[in-house]
């Protein structure tokens, strides 16, 4: 396949970026997307020119640490992490020819500034976690998680939340560049536990304090979130969320600024 990249190259965080494009040949439909970005990199080096930044760490969907747009989707047209997508996805578009023109841009939120072309810094998400996403009951050994009883369907709904990687795409995806999916997967996963109780109203106040901190926007329920979700994250996570900030502030304990 011959395709041309139009990437987003910015110096760092305080420069302006702009589009560059590139003209490849070569691309085999079996190469996953970030090999050709691989590729990309290594005729840029030989011909003495700045590689494009990019993070990547696991390659293979779990480390969340890929994420991109690809022609204005997060993580590209098929659900999953960019790292795991193919030309053969790409080239299933029935508008993609040979020679077609792939546009790649980081994510775009005030809460995930630009550090260099492709590149975000994705620690607003550390920071939310940091706010709450803990326990301080001391939870023993796995004999002792065992004996712990925990309704199925609520294991079931722990763990689905549990499978946030953090990408940020659900950020990248909303309109309001809101991270109320990633915040509410992380309030679902451990408020559903019986470990998860002691701090639980807690928990979700902090959470969303320094959710707005960071700059994100607010839910309206839109749902491209839970749509480019590589990890399938329901959006019910999110009403999750607001039933237990609701009884948080009903209760009075705390105060959501
Ligand atoms: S909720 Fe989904 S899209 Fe958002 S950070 Fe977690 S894995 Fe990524
Ligand atoms: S590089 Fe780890 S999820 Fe893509």
């Amino acid at each position: 396949m011959n395709i041309k990249l139009k990437i987003w190259r910015q110096k760092n965080k305080n420069t302006k970026g702009h589009f560059e494009e590139y003209s490849m040949s070569g691309v085999e439909e079996h190469m996953s997307f970030l090999e050709v970005l691989d590729l990309l990199n290594e005729q840029l080096f030989q011909a003495g020119q700045e590689p494009v930044a990019f993070d990547s760490d696991c390659r293979e969907g779990i480390c969340g640490q890929c994420g991109v747009v690809i022609n204005g989707q997060a993580h590209g047209p098929i659900r999953s992490t960019t790292c795991q997508l193919h030309m053969r996805h790409l080239a299933e578009d029935p508008s993609f020819k040979d020679g077609s023109t792939i546009t790649i841009e980081p994510w775009r939120s005030t809460g995930f500034p630009v550090l260099r072309d492709l590149v975000v810094d994705r620690s607003a998400l550390d920071r939310i976690v940091q706010a709450g996403g803990y326990i301080s009951v001391n939870t023993g050994a796995a004999p002792d998680a065992h004996a712990v009883p925990v309704q199925k369907d609520k294991a079931e709904a722990a763990f689905e939340a549990a499978a946030c990687i953090g990408c940020g795409a659900c950020v990248a995806a909303c309109p309001n560049a809101s991270a109320m999916l990633f915040t509410g997967a992380k309030v679902a996963h451990l408020g559903l536990l019986p470990q998860g109780q002691p701090e639980r109203l807690n928990r979700v106040v902090n959470m969303l304090n320094q959710h707005d901190e960071e700059g994100f926007g607010g839910c309206t329920n839109i749902g491209e979130c839970a749509a480019v979700c590589p990890k399938s994250v329901p959006l019910e996570v999110i009403a999750r969320l607001n039933r237990d900030l609701g009884r948080a502030l009903w209760k009075g304990t705390v105060a959501h600024s």
